[in-house]
C-alpha cells in the first residue's frame, strides 16, 4: 500500500484554495476518463470555505452537471438544521450551482438512524450499480479529522471500525450530535482517492497520532484509511503539521 501524500500549505486560506484546485483537477480527470465524477463530501467546519470557492472561482471550470454528490457521514438532524452536513454543503456550494436533484445523494438525517443508514446503503448500491457484497468506488472521498483522531463518524473504540460487510451504519458518538450515520471502513478503502482537509494547531496532536502514532485504529481511527488500490492525500496547514517529525 502506498505511503500517504502530504501537502503542507502556509495557512488555512491557502489550504482552502489548494483543496478547491485539487478537487477541480480530480473532477476534470474523472469526467474525462469515465464521464462522471463521484464526490463524497465531508462535514464539520473545515471544508465550508473550500465548498464556497468551488461554487465561485471554479463555477465555470468544472462540468458540474457530471458530478454526483454523496456524503461520508451525517448528523441525525433535519436538513435545514445548522448542524446538518448536507445543509452546510448546500448553503455553501450546492444551492449555488445549477444541479439536478438526482445529482444529490444525501443521508436523510431527519429519519430514524437505522432506517437512514439502510436507505443510504441502497442509494449507494443503486447509484453505483453494485450488488450485495460489493462496495462503491468513489473517485474522491473528502474527510476531516477530529481532535480525537476520528474520521467520518468513526470515533475511537466504536465497533463500526470493525465493520467489514455493511456500507453504512448508524452510530452513537460522544459529541454534540450523538446520533449519526456513517460510511464504513471498507467503503473508505475502496475509494480511488481519499483526501484529508485539516487545519489549525488544535489538530496538530491528532495529525501526529494519525500519521506517526503506533498503529492502533481503535484509538486513532484515521489510521483505518489505507486503500489497497487508492491514493491518500493529506492537505494540512503549517499549524496542523507542526508536530510532525518527518515533513
Ligand atoms: C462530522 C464529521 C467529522 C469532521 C471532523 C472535523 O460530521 O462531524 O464528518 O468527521 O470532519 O470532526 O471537523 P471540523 O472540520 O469541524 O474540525
Amino acid at each position: 500500500m502506498a505511503e500517504p501524500k502530504l501537502i503542507i500549505l502556509d495557512d488555512a486560506q491557502s489550504l482552502y484554495v489548494h483543496a478547491a484546485e485539487e478537487i477541480a483537477h480530480f473532477a476534470g480527470e474523472a469526467i474525462c476518463m469515465h464521464a462522471e465524477f463521484t464526490l463524497c463530501l465531508t462535514g464539520g467546519s473545515t471544508p465550508a470555505a473550500t465548498y464556497a470557492l468551488l461554487a465561485e472561482r471554479f463555477r465555470l471550470s468544472v462540468d458540474w452537471k457530471e458530478v454526483q454528490f454523496f456524503w461520508g457521514d451525517e448528523r441525525c438532524v433535519p436538513p435545514d438544521d445548522p448542524a446538518s452536513n448536507f445543509g452546510m454543503a448546500n448553503r455553501t456550494m450546492l444551492s449555488r450551482l445549477d444541479l439536478r436533484p438526482e445529482q444529490i445523494h444525501r443521508i436523510r438525517g431527519e429519519d430514524p438512524p437505522e432506517q437512514a443508514a439502510g436507505a443510504y446503503a441502497e442509494e449507494l448500491r443503486a447509484s453505483f450499480g453494485i450488488g450485495k457484497g460489493e462496495f462503491p468506488r468513489f473517485d474522491l472521498i473528502l474527510v476531516g479529522l477530529g481532535e480525537n483522531v476520528h474520521v467520518e463518524s468513526l470515533f475511537p473504540g466504536n465497533p463500526a471500525l470493525h465493520e467489514r460487510e455493511r456500507l453504512v451504519v448508524a452510530v452513537e458518538v460522544d459529541a454534540p450530535q450523538r446520533h449519526r450515520v456513517t460510511i464504513t471502513p471498507p467503503v473508505l478503502n475502496n475509494s480511488a482517492r481519499v483526501m484529508f482537509l485539516v487545519e489549525g494547531k488544535g489538530k496538530a496532536e491528532a495529525v501526529k497520532n494519525a500519521l506517526e502514532g503506533p498503529h492502533d485504529p481503535d484509538r486513532f481511527p484515521a489510521q483505518i484509511i489505507d486503500p489497497p488500490n487508492g491514493e491518500v492525500v493529506w492537505l494540512l496547514d503549517r499549524a496542523a503539521a507542526s508536530l510532525l517529525s518527518h515533513t
